[in-house]
């Protein structure tokens, strides 16, 4: 396994590779992610992994600078997945404007107004920065096929329509999410779970489930379902952001119609925000 940080050393190793499959990540591996390398090795030939923690998918409030790094760690778990490179570029690698202070300089990609709802509404600018720095990555990879976890389904969204809008000769791969054995969404973040905390994440899966077999068994009040919901884990100590049950293919609010669903959320325990979702059919 290669480690590359420069684009031109990257560019030449990827000289005359056909079939490239790509796994972008931002480092601080765990099964998940590895799910997403043997994927790309079912669909591709060539295996690139991307570290890189994209400071433009952070906003000021948030923790770019804790975000964890175990770079050693990665290369092990990658090198047992049988990744062919890995690319760890530089912020100014990616971002050749960057001056150290801030990215105000830098072309971005805007998302559609998707990109303003769910988990946009509260991280502004959140996808355009991982819309920016996958269409970087895209262009100096150029794969033929790209994996993404549907843990993160509002990104998956947006990165389809990236991909489709753009003209980005390149196959989105969806990966289910991977669940530790209490039901718990694999997340880098659940690193930062304090011990209660564990003991207590898992009930947003949880009540996301109840809200699914709720609405399995007719219960169509989508609104008081997502209130009830919000109102049980706030009495469990979580702060909520939303809990939202949206047609999957266009990710606005669900209606009677709707046969495909996706039903999000995102909470807060002990200051660690995790995000899931369960896609599932109306009855
Ligand atoms: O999902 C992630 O880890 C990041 O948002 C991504 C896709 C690697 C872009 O920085």
């Amino acid at each position: 396994m290669q480690i590359i940080t420069s684009k031109e050393a990257l560019t030449l190793a990827l000289k005359n590779r056909a079939n490239i499959g790509f796994v972008p990540t931002m480092g601080n591996l765990h099964a998940g992610h590895i799910h997403l390398v043997s994927l790309a090795k079912q669909h591709a030939d060539f295996i690139v992994v991307s570290i890189f923690v994209n400071p433009l998918q952070f906003a000021a409030s948030e923790d770019l600078t804790n975000y964890p790094r175990t770079l050693e760690a990665d290369y092990d778990k990658l090198k047992v997945a049988g990744v062919d490179i890995v690319f760890v570029p530089g912020v100014t690698e990616l971002y050749p404007d960057f001056d150290g202070k801030n990215l105000n300089q830098t072309i971005t990609v805007m998302p559609s107004s998707v990109a303003d709802r769910l988990c946009g509404a509260t991280r502004p600018g959140h996808f355009a920065g991982v819309a920016t720095v996958l269409a970087k990555l895209f262009n100096i990879i150029q794969p033929q096929v790209a994996v993404f976890g549907k843990k993160d389904f509002q990104q998956l969204f947006i990165i389809k329509e990236m991909v489709k809008q753009l003209h980005y000769p390149i196959q989105i791969v969806a990966a289910e999410i991977v669940r530790e054995p209490n039901g718990l969404a694999m997340s880098s973040r659940n690193g930062y779970l304090s011990e209660t905390a564990r003991t207590s994440a898992h009930l947003l899966s949880q009540t996301l489930q109840e809200i699914v077999n709720a609405i399995k068994d007719g219960n169509v009040d989508f609104g008081n379902l997502e209130n009830q919901a919000a109102q049980q884990l706030t009495t469990q100590g979580w702060i909520v952001d939303y809990i939202s049950i949206c047609a999957a293919d266009s990710l606005m609010p669900a209606t009677l119609n709707d046969k495909n669903l996706v039903l999000l959320a995102a909470a807060k325990i002990d200051r660690t925000r995790l995000i899931d979702n369960i896609e599932f059919c109306a009855k």
